[in-house]
C-alpha cells in the first residue's frame, strides 16, 4: 500500500508528484530486493536529486517529502542510519551519537538493513565527517611539533563524543597538549568522558552551552566543527567572536563549515531530515570579516571530498 502522503496526493496533482512517487517505486523495489547495491547509488541519487529539484522549484512541498520520508522509514528502515537521523533522538539530525556512528562506520546488523547503511556510509557527507576527524589530527600535529615541553592549550567547541582527541592522545601519548571540551547536551559530555578517562586531567570537560559560556584559560588553537553549520549568520558572527577573544596571539581559530558542493544535501535533508547551513568559502570570508578578523588572518580549506570547508583565523 502506497504512504498516506501519496494515498493522499496523487489523485490531486498527480504529475507534480511525479518525482516523489518516482523516488517511491525506487525505494519499495530496494527495499524488497534487500537494499540497494553499489550499482544501484546512481539511481538512487538521481531520483533524490530529481525529487530536490521539485522541492527547490516548489512544485512538491518539502513538508510533503519528510512525512512520506518518516512513512517508509518507520515502515521498513527502522534502526538504520537513515532512520536514526530522521528520529532526532536528542532534537535534531547530527547528534553526537551519530557522529560516533559515522567514525565507526556503524552498520545495522539485520541483514535486510545492512544495505541501506552501507549506503549511507559510502555517501559524500559521512566520509567528510570521517575526513574532517583527520584534518583535526592534522591540524594537532602541525600545533604540537616543535613545541618541546611547552604545553599546547587547545578548545574544543561543541566537542560531542570527543573520539577524535580520544584517537589523537592515543596515537600521541608523550605530548604536552591539553584539551578543553565544551558540549551543551549532557549524553555527549557523558559519553566523551567515558571515552577520554584514561587521559585524566590532560582532557577537561564542560557541560555548558557555548553561546552563553567559554573557558576564558586562553588557547593556542581553538577548534570548531558540527556547529557553525547549525548557526544563523548572525550567531556564527557573535560566536566567532568570543572564540577569537579567547585564542592567544599567534594561534588560530579553525572553524568546519559544510560548503554549498555537497553531493549528499539532497539525501541529507529529504530522507534524514537534516538540514544544515550550507556555505561557501567566499562567505565564511565575508563572516569572519565581521566578526573583526583582519582580511590577511583568513583562510579557507577543505578536505579530501571538498565537502566540509574549515575556516582558519590566525591571531
Ligand atoms: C555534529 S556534533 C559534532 C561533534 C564533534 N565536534 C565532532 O565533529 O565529532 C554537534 C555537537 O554540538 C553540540 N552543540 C550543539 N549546540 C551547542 C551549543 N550551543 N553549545 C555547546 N554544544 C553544542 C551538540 O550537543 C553535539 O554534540
Amino acid at each position: 500500500m502506497p504512504p498516506t502522503v501519496l494515498q493522499e496526493s496523487h489523485t490531486v496533482r498527480k504529475n507534480d508528484f511525479a518525482p516523489l512517487i518516482e523516488c517511491d517505486d525506487l525505494l519499495r523495489e530496494l527495499i524488497a530486493c534487500g537494499g540497494p547495491m553499489p550499482s544501484d547509488y546512481a539511481h538512487m541519487n538521481r531520483a533524490l536529486r530529481r525529487l530536490g529539484d521539485a522541492v527547490k522549484a516548489g512544485v512538491i512541498a518539502r513538508e510533503d517529502v519528510i512525512a512520506y520520508s518518516h512513512d517508509i522509514t518507520s515502515r521498513h528502515l527502522e534502526g538504520t542510519m537513515q532512520a536514526r537521523a530522521l528520529g532526532k533522538k536528542y532534537g535534531y539530525s547530527g547528534d553526537f551519537e551519530i557522529i560516533e556512528a559515522i567514525y565507526t562506520m556503524q552498520i545495522a546488523q539485520e541483514p535486510h538493513l545492512r544495505r541501506w547503511d552501507l549506503y549511507f556510509h559510502s555517501q559524500a557527507a559521512p566520509n567528510a565527517v570521517r575526513n574532517r576527524k583527520a584534518y583535526f589530527h592534522q591540524l594537532l600535529n602541525s600545533h604540537s611539533a616543535g613545541r618541546a615541553r611547552t604545553p599546547l592549550n587547545v578548545l574544543n567547541v561543541a566537542s560531542g563524543p570527543a573520539r577524535d582527541v580520544r584517537e589523537w592522545v592515543l596515537d600521541n601519548p608523550e605530548c604536552e597538549v591539553f584539551f578543553d571540551c565544551v558540549d551543551a547536551e549532557a549524553h555527549a559530555i557523558e559519553r566523551a568522558r567515558k571515552l577520554c578517562a584514561p587521559f585524566g586531567k590532560r582532557v577537561e570537560f564542560y557541560h555548558r552551552n557555548v553561546l552563553r559560556f567559554l573557558p576564558t584559560k586562553g588557547y593556542e588553537l581553538v577548534w570548531s566543527a558540527g556547529l557553525f553549520d547549525y548557526l544563523t549568520d548572525r550567531t556564527f558572527v557573535f560566536l566567532l567572536k568570543a572564540l577569537m577573544a579567547v585564542t592567544k596571539r599567534g594561534g588560530e581559530v579553525v572553524v568546519g563549515n559544510f560548503s554549498d558542493y555537497n553531493p549528499s544535501r539532497d539525501y541529507m535533508e529529504l530522507l534524514g531530515d537534516w538540514v544544515l547551513h550550507h556555505r561557501t568559502s567566499d562567505q565564511l570570508r565575508a563572516l569572519a570579516l565581521e566578526a573583526g578578523a583582519p582580511a590577511d588572518s583568513i583562510e579557507v580549506m577543505w578536505e579530501p571530498e571538498g565537502v566540509n570547508l574549515f575556516l582558519h583565523i590566525r591571531r
